[in-house]
């Protein structure tokens, strides 16, 4: 499943035993409600499939932390988190998908949420989902997880999907985009690209990749060392993740995507590709994962506890949807 990590892994057994409890978990959580449309229009793009990456890596980051102090099992210990982090994913796809944005038709391989239920409730369910995120989170946490824990992830998830993170990348990919004017007397001629393309791809992608790998050790109470060396590399894997996914907006085929490749050249989209070129893209990709496998070296973690972050990694990077 992916090449390029520090020890021979098999991911795809890993994955798969951890995506049928993400799964199952998320299901529990969206049980059908009323208003009833409202409800479906969520399942649907919360249980329509999706690599579960970012479920994954929380778990994962939970998975690699020794604490004898913590008696509870980690993924019991994340789920709910993992779930909360899925859902504000799917929130974020939603309006992403949206006529006013990407206007995309297709996702994960079946009409994007607003062909099926219509613009107002995909904004109406996106906005259900990030409520119903944060209340998952704050509520369905163990209760062994201290107040102040879960009072830092609730803080730090809002802050990963909002101005500083997600919503605020979102928009400077609308700017650079031209869907959107940059306000009254900005202008960004003396940004290079580079620096460009780093914060768009920081904001909108990497922060909820960033929260997804501290999260997990956080609710492990890892100690601050440990945290700062999976922020960097959550920050280079969310960086990566984006490139990837620019990639594949050229290199993919439909079916195996799930969604229409070649619209980022035809939307005028500032993406690696559009301005480093598939090779450049190749290039920045295997630095980056050079990169996040040696912040993995430094973390001290038993080469076991390693081996699926680095599987990840190499995921995040060579995967073909
Ligand atoms: C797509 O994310 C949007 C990006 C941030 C690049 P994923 O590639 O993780 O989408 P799913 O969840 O697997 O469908
Ligand atoms: C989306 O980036 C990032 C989000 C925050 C959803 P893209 O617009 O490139 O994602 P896809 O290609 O539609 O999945
Ligand atoms: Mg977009
Ligand atoms: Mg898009
Ligand atoms: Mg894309």
């Amino acid at each position: 499943m992916a090449s390029g990590t520090v020890t021979a892994f098999d991911l795809s057994e890993y994955a798969a035993a951890r995506r049928a409890l993400i799964e199952q978990a998320l299901e529990s959580y969206l049980k059908e409600s009323s208003p009833r449309p409202l409800w479906e229009s969520m399942r649907y793009s919360v249980l329509s499939g999706g690599k579960r990456f970012r479920a994954l890596l929380c778990l994962a980051t939970a998975e690699a932390v020794e604490n004898s102090d913590v008696r509870q099992g980690p993924i019991e210990r994340a789920m709910s988190c993992a779930c909360a982090i899925e859902m504000v994913h799917a929130m974020s796809l939603i309006h992403d998908d949206l006529p006013c944005m990407d206007n995309d038709d297709l996702r994960r391989g079946k009409p994007t949420n607003h062909r099926v239920y219509g613009e107002a409730l995909a904004l109406l369910a996106g906005d259900g989902l990030l409520a119903l995120a944060n209340e998952i989170l704050i509520r369905k946490t163990p209760s062994d997880v201290a107040a102040a824990t879960i009072l830092d992830l609730a803080a730090e998830l809002s802050r990963a999907t909002g101005p500083d993170g997600m919503v605020g990348g979102q928009v400077e990919d609308c700017i650079a985009t031209g869907l959107m004017s940059a306000g009254k007397g900005s202008t960004n001629a003396g940004e290079d690209k580079l620096s460009l393309l780093e914060s768009i791809h920081k904001k909108k992608t990497g922060a909820l990749l960033r929260f997804s790998a501290w999260s997990g050790a956080r609710l492990m109470e890892a100690s601050q060392p440990v945290l700062n060396m999976l922020v960097r590399y959550g920050d280079i894997l969310g960086i990566a993740f984006q490139i990837a996914d620019d990639l594949l907006d050229t290199t993919g085929n439909i079916q195996t995507l799930g969604k229409t490749p070649g619209k980022d050249l035809a939307s005028g989209k500032v993406t690696w590709v559009t301005v480093y070129g598939v090779e450049g893209a190749r290039k920045a990709l295997a630095d980056m994962e050079e990169e996040g496998n040696d912040v993995l070296r430094q973390t001290g973690f038993r080469e076991t506890a390693i081996a699926p972050l680095s599987a990840l990694l190499g995921y995040a990077i060579h995967r073909s949807n």
